[in-house]
């Protein structure tokens, strides 16, 4: 980043003042300065700065007020104050009118530096986020959600009538299904779309230092604590955030999340101050959460606070219907991304990929989609341009049976083995296609009737 940050210092005293025009300009910032209140209020007509830095005690206009009238004209310009032999009041005000920080004289100049590059990253954010947000809003709209199955129309009829609203909602559903899609869809077409959408996986957070990520911390609550911080709930304010990954929550970690649900407070790590928020909390995860909380390893208490609403998101083999809408969406995605001619996708290929079980989901698709772009010759994607496992996949279909058992050493009893087999894909056709048995016998290539006869035969069906 260039020296594209503008900083203006409001201090009488010509020595202090050069002194720091000097540290900061060192930095590489662009520094004006101003020897009052008065010239500093028609210098920020003319410049937008990023940061003021002012003596709280000056003649005429006093550091507050200039604060006051900063923060008025320009909310995002953050305000550091220095104070003499301050009194804890005053800082304490400025805090209260919206100061970033304050810094007392005599100035420790590492600090004040280290303070001036937090304004600035912060202030980055906000305007990245501006734009973003911006973005985001066209990106998130409920048509990019790509789906006219059943189970997809009952989740955008779920959506609608969440969106509006402040419950906690649930995500469930396999990798890659969407979870996150859909939590941000509910932030950036609700209520809360101009405030801050927060996203924290828990999976990829050591345990140790999730709770300060979560709740923030206060400078020196553990080693490497320099400053005070913010933790994900308290840059959500006013926003959502969604805990992803849930299920790998510590258990003390749970119970210190059930009191903030709770209470609508947080405390920082190593803090005794308590910060009220208001934050509407969408989790998400891919575990199956009720059998966490039978099997001891997720709070009863806090599951039920969670799963007010609860919003499943089907497995992409639940729904083959959308499998060739989804393709050709991907496929245009892509073609626009790269400016190339728009492309289609042969019969084979299509049924190729309806025919197969997508562990992956939505996101393996996405993938697939764009390394067959990316690959394809011409103008049309033809089965040779998917993945191996496409090829395997085509009828007589093997899709999903990743290799071949060994024969033991010993041998076995064929018969008995193969209607071993057989009882096990069956058991689970019918578990994904939750017991419609015309489903299961699409998935396994078989008339609905034989599948019938099948189960008769091998009594127990095995379910
Ligand atoms: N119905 C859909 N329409 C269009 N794109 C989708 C749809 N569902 C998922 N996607 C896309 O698939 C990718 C994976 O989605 P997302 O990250 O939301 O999944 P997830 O459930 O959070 O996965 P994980 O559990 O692995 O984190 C994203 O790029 C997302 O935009
Ligand atoms: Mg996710």
């Amino acid at each position: 980043m260039k020296n594209q940050f503008q900083i203006l210092i409001v201090e009488d005293e010509a020595p202090s003042r050069q002194a720091l025009a000097m540290l900061l300009k060192k930095s590489g910032y662009e520094i004006q300065v101003a020897a009052n209140g008065e010239e500093a209020m028609e210098m920020t007509n003319k410049t937008p700065f990023d940061i003021v830095i002012t003596d709280l005690f000056l003649p005429g206009l006093s550091g507050i007020e200039i604060l006051k009238r900063v923060k008025k004209k320009a909310p995002e310009t953050h305000v550091l104050m220095i104070t003499g032999n301050a009194s804890a009041e005053t800082a304490v005000e400025a805090m209260k009118e919206g100061a970033f920080d304050y810094i007392t004289k005599p100035i420790n100049f590492e600090k004040l530096k280290l303070l001036v590059a937090k304004a600035l990253e912060k202030s980055l954010l906000l305007a990245e986020n501006s734009y973003l947000r911006q973005q985001l809003r066209g990106k998130y709209r409920f048509e990019n959600i790509i789906g006219t199955s059943l189970a997809m129309q009952s989740l955008f009829s779920r959506m609608e009538k969440v969106v509006t609203t402040d419950s906690t909602v649930l995500i469930l559903g396999e990798s890659g299904t969407g979870k996150e899609l859909v939590a941000k869809a509910l932030h950036f077409n609700g209520s809360r779309r101009e405030k801050p959408f927060v996203a924290i996986n828990c999976a990829a957070i050591p345990a140790e230092l999730l709770e300060s990520e979560l709740f923030g911390h206060v400078r020196g609550s553990f080693t490497g604590a320099f400053y005070d911080k913010a933790g994900k709930f308290e840059q959500a304010n006013g926003g959502t955030i969604l805990l992803d990954e849930i299920g790998t929550m510590p258990l003390h970690l749970q119970t210190k999340l059930l009191r903030v649900l709770q209470d609508h407070e947080i405390e920082r790590v190593g803090g005794n101050k308590r910060i009220a928020l208001n934050v509407r909390v969408i989790s998400a995860t891919n575990a199956d959460l009720e059998k966490e909380v039978r099997e001891g390893r997720f709070r009863e208490d806090l599951f039920y606070r969670l799963n007010v609403i609860p919003i499943h998101l089907p497995a992409l083999r639940e729904r083959r219907e959308d499998i060739a809408l989804l393709a050709r969406h991907f496929l245009s995605k892509n073609c626009q991304e790269l400016k190339r001619p728009k492309m289609t996708i042969d019969p084979k290929a299509i049924a190729a990929l309806e025919h197969y079980l997508w562990p992956g989901n939505v996101r393996e698709m996405e993938n697939v989609i764009e390394r067959s772009v990316t690959l394809a010759e011409g103008e049309v994607i033809h089965l040779e341009d998917l993945p191996p496992q496409f090829s395997a996949a085509t009828p007589p279909r093997a899709s999903g049976l990743q290799g071949l058992p060994e024969l033991p050493p010993e041998g076995l009893d064929l018969e008995r083995y193969l209607a071993h087999l057989e009882r096990h894909l069956i058991g689970e056709a019918l578990k994904l296609s939750r017991g419609v048995k015309a489903r299961a016998a699409a998935l396994l290539g078989i008339k609905r009737t034989t599948l019938v006869e099948k189960l008769k035969r091998s009594s127990p069906p095995a379910r």
